[in-house]
């Protein structure tokens, strides 16, 4: 367990903007899911408010989280580029910043979910969170060295290295992005976390935030950034990360898929006979949360519930329903959200052997007095 220092995102004068006046959750410690190296994720009572306090922030880290001595620190651009960028902390920190709030979710979260169980982190909903990041549009940078011709990805490796599980050799943390995700106007080079330096564990002292993707994308620790005309097959590209199927290649993980959870009632909680405020949280990468449902006859009906004015296009959005509970004893409710392209979440969870993507309607049963 880790303690608790709530982060007051009141720097870079964020504190004018709307989403601060949101309601942090009651102090507690992340859930160590594994000890080393560390993994935790953000307690299931404290997801409640639209922002995550860096110390709640999930962790996943696949290697040892890399120390780092800022004077000797650089980020070197490199590959097929014009001019060769070398980039110290403060080159980074003094260039044009932009500041955007983002939900991340991990590709493994809720894989306690699936049945028959997978191997991988026993993430059981807690492995999602939103904070807002600062730092350097990355195409501002590329543009700068000037893009060679022929760049199809932008490879990113991160100060952390290991032995992948199967493997020989000693490899870094690398992920790749198409060029034209990384050109992207929102992906950004993060110095910042919720108006903090970025803590060790979330990068320190520069990560990646790609918004919307699973949260594999957004490169801890970054140390280089290459621009390449050929597909990365990284351990953490190739063999991770990744959807297996039968029949055809697997499909890479990407954009998060949409899904919503309860903040309240939680699982066995006790409610009133009558009307109840229940609540939570939705968040898709694939578009805009239009609609979140709520059935309480195991999905034979469904009624809207009330989305919150607070949104953004990278973030989670609060829902709200007024239940009226008919019958005491066990109640069991579903949430199920919608997007405006088109994707809802499916009633039941797909199986994968990873344990990936897992976003199928969430239940919880309560009583009723
Ligand atoms: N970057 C590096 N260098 N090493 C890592 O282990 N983990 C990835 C990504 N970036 C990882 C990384 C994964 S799987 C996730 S879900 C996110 O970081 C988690 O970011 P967080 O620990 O700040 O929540």
């Amino acid at each position: 367990m880790r303690n608790c220092r709530c982060s007051p995102a009141e720097a870079s004068g964020i504190t004018k903007e709307p989403w601060h006046t949101q309601p942090h959750p009651q102090p507690a410690t992340l859930v160590t899911i594994d000890e080393a190296p560390f993994v935790g994720e953000t307690p299931i009572e404290a997801i409640n408010s639209w922002l995550t306090p860096n110390s709640l922030y999930y962790a996943r880290n696949h290697y040892d989280v890399p120390s780092v001595d800022i004077s000797k620190w650089e980020l070197i651009v490199d590959g097929i580029v014009e001019n060769i960028g070398e980039f110290t902390y403060s080159d980074i920190v003094e260039m044009p910043s932009k500041t955007i709030p983002v939900t991340m979710e991990c590709a493994g979260n809720n894989r306690t979910d699936l049945y028959p169980p997978v191997s991988g982190n026993k993430f059981q909903g807690g492995a999602v969170s939103t904070a807002i990041w600062s730092g350097v549009p990355l195409n501002l940078i590329l543009k700068t060295l000037g893009i060679g011709r022929n760049v199809k990805e932008i490879i990113f490796e991160g100060l952390d290295s290991g032995i992948p599980d199967g493997h020989k050799k000693e490899s870094p943390y690398g992920r790749s992005l198409p060029i034209e995700i990384g050109m992207h106007t929102d992906t950004i080079l993060a110095y910042e976390m919720n108006g903090e330096s970025l803590p060790v564990d979330h990068g320190y002292p520069l990560r990646l935030v790609v918004p919307g993707w699973y949260g594999m994308a957004s490169v801890k620790w970054l140390k280089r950034i290459s621009l390449v005309d050929y597909k990365y097959e990284g351990f953490f590209q190739k063999d991770r990360y990744i959807i297996e199927q039968e029949d055809s290649k697997p499909l890479p993980l990407t954009l998060m898929k949409i899904k919503s959870l309860f903040s309240k009632p939680r699982h066995g909680e006790f409610c009133k006979y009558g009307e109840n405020k229940i609540a939570g949280l939705a968040w898709s990468g694939t578009g805009k949360v239009e609609r979140v449902e709520i059935s309480d006859d195991f999905g034979k009906t469904w009624s809207v519930a009330q989305l919150s004015d607070l949104s953004h296009e990278y973030t989670w959005q609060q829902w709200t329903f007024e239940w009226e509970a008919t019958q005491k004893g066990h109640n069991t409710l579903m949430v199920r959200a919608s997007d405006d392209k088109g994707n809802t979440q499916p009633l039941d969870n797909i199986w994968n052997r990873l344990g990936y993507a897992v976003n199928g309607v969430q239940r919880v049963c309560v009583n009723i007095e």
